[in-house]
Order: structure tokens, then C-alpha cells, then sequence
């Protein structure tokens, strides 16, 4: 099995909630745009729908479908002690489990409506991994339920993923407020992040099963699919 992504490689640990809450939003080209996305993709859910989010960070995803869902059961996985804290004091009103775990290695919960990751599974560190997980999630889901996959990406064609790179590093360094943050920001998305083309990520969710996979949100390297098993 390849070698996967550990919690202290990846450098959650060091944000405070507010700092985290603020600088993902200026950090991810379309954070906003693509949360708007989703609020609309949420609206067909049933009123007391099972919701599985896997690397919930603060919980910002997770408070926009609660807003919309709020008798939802929902379990967040994360494997940030750090970043679960600011979850469970942004989620503290609701229903919602806290796992503390490794999201592609425990056991899932199973027969959910809907299963929701947001700049997470990029993490994964091959090809295989992000497949073998998208399999797990995919079996995690009822019938009728969804996927909703909102992530980092990079593109085939070889000019298309150096022109969103470009845009996407102009966006840090235009976005970042000084430049301790910059130098952070560039490390973490040079460095620890791992794109997979968005084509190879869509065809796989279709080889898997998803009846219908659509790109329904995209800029520069932000990405956001919605898989209808
Ligand atoms: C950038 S945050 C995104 C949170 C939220 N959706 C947002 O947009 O603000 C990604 C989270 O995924 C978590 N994460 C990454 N890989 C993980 C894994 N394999 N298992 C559990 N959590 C993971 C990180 O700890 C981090 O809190």
C-alpha cells in the first residue's frame, strides 16, 4: 500500500482557529463562489438527511449545510486535533459527531444521503490513493444519495495546468496579508499539496459507479464536482 499522508506532515496544527477561518477563505481562489455551490446542491437533500464530512478543518462547510439542514445526523472526520477544536466550537448548536481519524484508513459510516470533502482529499498523496478513497466514499453512500467534492486540482493538458498554476500562485501572493503568511502559503500548496487532474478525478468517479458526475464550479485550480450515485 503506498505511503499516505500523516497529520504532522501537513501544517494545520500550527493555525489557530480565527487565523485558519481567515486565510483558507483568502487562500482558495473561489472559496466563497464555490460554498454558494453548494448551499444550492444541499436544497435536494431530505430534511433530516445522514451527512458524512471527511476533513471538516473549522467546520466553515459544515455550518453552511447545518444552516440549511439543521436536524441533519452528521459526522466530521478530521485528523487535526487543532482544526476539530474550531469545529466543535463552530458546530456546538448541532447534532454532530466529532471523529478524530484518518479518514482513509477507519471504517466509514455507512448509508449516507450525502458524503461532502472540501479541500481535503487532495492531501492523498498518489493517484491510487484518491481512487481507493473515492471507492470507500462511493460505497459509503446510499442509493440516492450524492458526493459532493470541492477540492484543489490540476488539469491534462500540460498549458492548461501551468496557466491555472500561475493564476492560482498570483492569487497568493495578490491574497496574502504579509509575508510570513505567504511564505507559509506557497510551502503548503507547492510542497504538501498533491493535485490530480480534475478529467482523471471525474472519469474515476464515473469508472467506480456515479451515475451522473458534473464540474459545476471552477477557478484556476478550485475545483467542484457533484457525483449522484
Ligand atoms: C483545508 S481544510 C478544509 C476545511 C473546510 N472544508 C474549509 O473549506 O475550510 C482540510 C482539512 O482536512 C484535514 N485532512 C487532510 N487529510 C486528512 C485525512 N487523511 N484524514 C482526516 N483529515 C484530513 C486537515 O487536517 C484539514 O483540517
Amino acid at each position: 500500500m503506498a505511503t499516505n499522508v500523516k497529520p504532522d506532515e501537513l501544517n494545520y496544527d500550527h493555525y489557530e482557529t480565527k487565523k485558519y477561518d481567515d486565510q483558507i477563505v483568502r487562500s482558495i481562489p473561489g472559496h466563497e463562489e464555490l460554498h454558494k455551490h453548494i448551499d444550492q446542491l444541499v436544497e435536494s437533500l431530505p430534511e433530516e438527511p445522514k451527512i458524512l464530512e471527511l476533513g471538516v478543518g473549522t467546520g466553515l462547510t459544515a455550518e453552511r449545510i447545518l444552516r440549511k439542514r439543521p436536524n441533519a445526523e452528521y459526522v466530521v472526520v478530521d485528523f487535526s486535533e487543532q482544526m476539530l477544536a474550531g469545529a466543535r466550537g463552530r458546530l456546538s448548536k448541532y447534532d454532530v459527531k466529532f471523529v478524530n481519524g484518518d479518514y482513509s484508513k477507519i471504517g466509514l459510516p455507512e448509508d449516507n444521503d450525502l458524503v461532502v470533502s472540501v479541500i481535503s482529499i487532495h492531501h492523498q498523496e498518489t493517484d491510487e490513493d484518491k481512487k481507493r478513497l473515492f471507492q470507500r466514499i462511493y460505497d459509503s453512500i446510499k442509493d440516492t444519495g450524492a458526493f459532493i467534492f470541492g477540492d484543489l486540482v490540476t488539469y491534462r493538458n500540460e498549458e492548461e495546468a501551468a496557466l491555472n498554476e500561475a493564476r492560482h500562485f498570483h492569487h497568493l501572493v495578490e491574497n496574502a496579508q504579509d509575508e510570513d503568511s505567504l511564505r507559509e502559503w506557497a510551502h503548503h500548496h507547492k510542497h504538501l499539496n498533491k493535485l490530480a487532474p480534475l478529467e482523471d478525478q471525474v472519469d474515476w468517479l464515473r469508472e467506480i459507479g456515479f451515475r451522473d458526475v458534473e464540474v459545476v464550479y471552477r477557478r484556476f485550480n478550485t475545483a467542484l464536482v457533484y457525483a449522484q450515485k
